[in-house]
């Protein structure tokens, strides 16, 4: 299974012809990638409405016939685009033929940029015989652990810039309570306001945690 970061949140987890794309924000992403039209998804997967996540979801949906997994209110507002959507709350998980995903907590605010408020959330993937979680938009909170007692984490998706979001001495925080694997760190240099050191973060997470810290360059792949 690939894990191909596409810049800022966005990433491209790939196994033989199934591609799934998290947070697909090309247009208007300075660290984008790849272009919307470059993407063929069998899903789309979001953690939350904003406009740096939501980004080109509804073009890419259309194009590709994906269907779109997003919190209930963030799915009413794309289904009304005609794209196929799946509507789970917190807490629950949407079974596929590709395998699964569960949205969990997730400590940020958000509203779309049509209006639509929604609630943020974190995405637990099981794809390709591994696990993956996307932690989403979200400050520190201790119900981060909670995760790693149901599935052994092997590849944590991480934001570290912090404004927006925990800073990156937080994230070694949630790395010691989600316990994965891997870690890739995302969400920064994207934007003045969330620049940060990413390789001080990843000397702290392998120096403090059982984690390997991977960094990837926008366009660069992991694989596991
Ligand atoms: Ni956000
Ligand atoms: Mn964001």
């Amino acid at each position: 299974m690939d894990i191909r970061f596409l810049g800022h949140a966005a990433f491209e987890l790939k196994d033989g012809d199934t591609s799934l794309v998290v947070d697909p924000f090309l247009t208007g992403n300075p660290k984008a990638a790849v272009e919307p039209g470059d993407l063929n998804p069998t899903t789309i997967l979001l953690t939350h409405g904003h406009a740096d996540h939501i980004g080109d979801t509804v073009d890419i949906a259309k194009a590709s016939g994906a269907p779109v997994v997003a919190i209930v209110e963030l799915a009413g507002e794309i289904g009304e685009s005609g794209v196929d959507t799946f509507d789970p709350n917190l807490g629950g998980t949407v079974e596929f033929d590709w395998g699964w995903v569960r949205l969990v907590p997730a400590w940020h605010t958000s509203t779309t940029p049509n209006g639509t408020v929604n609630t943020p959330a974190g995405l637990v993937i099981n794809f390709g015989g591994k696990t993956v979680y996307h932690l989403g938009d979200t400050a520190l909170f201790s119900d981060l652990q909670l995760v790693a007692r149901r599935d052994q984490i092997d590849v944590a998706l991480v934001p570290i810039g912090g404004h927006y979001t925990m800073d990156r001495h937080d994230a070694v925080t949630a790395v010691e309570f989600v316990t994965p694997s891997v870690v890739i760190p995302c969400h920064y240099d994207t934007f003045p306001p969330i620049e940060t050191d990413a390789e001080a973060f990843k000397g702290d997470v392998e120096n403090d945690t059982g984690a390997t810290c991977v960094i990837l360059a926008p366009g660069e792949t992991h694989s596991e």
